[in-house]
């Protein structure tokens, strides 16, 4: 495995497992899976629910805590200090663990500066190793490594041949944040899997498509987080690590950028409209 380091020295591998959209029910069986093929990072979310199945596949796999990178997010509604302060210790104990190898702020709206100071002061009590932001666009993310106390380390935020984050990851690179692939195939939205360019480019090197894009994707020095529940493609995506992209390949998938999202924007006012009604029936549920 490949690691990139983060501005507190942090290692971190480049190449996790997410359980977006894993169902409470697979979920365990999927991590376990995981674990088993060799992945050593895995990425969840309070808004997942299945932050305690992680937990006990983690436990169950026998594999020693400090040999697997743990990411969790904060979700909205537990936004304000003493909210997040209070959820991250939930997830701790759902996950199983008295430690987070990084956690992030899932989106960037509410009151996410007393969040921030949250993770923070987690940061220093030594309850998280790492902390960032996922979602912050370039003005965002310039704002808050900025202002903040301390500088988040790593930013998740849509990446994918279709929407390569150009110029967020050139302020990114800039204020030494880390940039994070979600969905670094784009759910195969517009057609990635079967993309002509991408199976022309994997033909040359006797890969898949979506190992071409990993690779892509850590040559460019994107962290990635691939989601399967299928053992075989969870094994596939792994399999990056025995070839390389020719610049010029690499310049090639460069044109297939739209720079727009394949999924929607964080700075639409509509959306984010949306995200504060989602938040108020969960709140109606809890
Ligand atoms: N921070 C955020 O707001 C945010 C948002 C979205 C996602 N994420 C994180 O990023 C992770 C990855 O993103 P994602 O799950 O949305 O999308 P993704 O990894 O780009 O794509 C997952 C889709 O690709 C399929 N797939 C996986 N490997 C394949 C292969 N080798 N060949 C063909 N199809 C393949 C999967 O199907 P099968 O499962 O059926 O194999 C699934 O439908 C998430 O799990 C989550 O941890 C974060």
């Amino acid at each position: 495995m490949k690691f990139v380091t983060l501005s507190n020295g942090i290692q971190m591998p480049i190449l996790g497992y997410g359980v977006y959209q894993v169902t409470k029910e697979e979920c365990e069986r999927c991590v376990l899976d995981a674990l088993s093929v060799g992945y050593r990072a895995i990425d969840t979310a309070q808004s997942y629910f299945n932050e305690a199945e992680v937990g006990s596949a983690i436990k169950k796999s026998g594999i020693p805590r400090e040999e697997i990178f743990l990411t969790t997010k904060v979700w909205i509604e537990h936004y304000g200090y003493e909210k997040t302060k209070a959820s991250v210790l939930e997830s701790l104990r759902k996950l199983q663990t008295d430690y987070l190898d990084l956690c992030l702020l899932h989106q960037p709206f509410s009151d996410y500066y007393g969040s921030w100071r949250a993770l923070e002061d987690l940061y220093e009590e030594g309850k998280i190793k790492a902390i960032g932001i996922s979602n912050f666009y370039p003005d965002r993310m310039v704002d808050i490594a900025s202002f903040a106390r301390i500088r988040p380390m790593v930013n998740q935020v849509e990446t994918h041949p279709l929407n390569q984050q150009i110029l967020a990851k050139q302020y990114m690179d800039k204020y030494h944040v880390q940039i994070e692939a979600w969905a670094p195939f784009g759910e195969g939205r517009g057609g990635l899997f079967n993309n002509p360019l991408l199976l022309e480019i994997g033909a040359k090197y006797g890969k898949t498509t979506a190992q071409v894009m990993l690779r892509w994707h850590i040559q460019r020095g994107v962290v990635v987080i691939p989601k399967s529940t299928h053992k075989e493609r969870m094994i596939e995506n792994l399999n990056v690590f025995d070839f390389a992209l020719s610049d010029e390949d690499m310049n090639k998938i460069a044109t297939l950028d739209t720079n727009t999202s394949s999924f929607f924007s964080h700075s639409d006012p509509a959306m984010v409209e949306w995200f504060v009604k989602m938040v108020e029936e969960r709140k109606k549920l809890s």
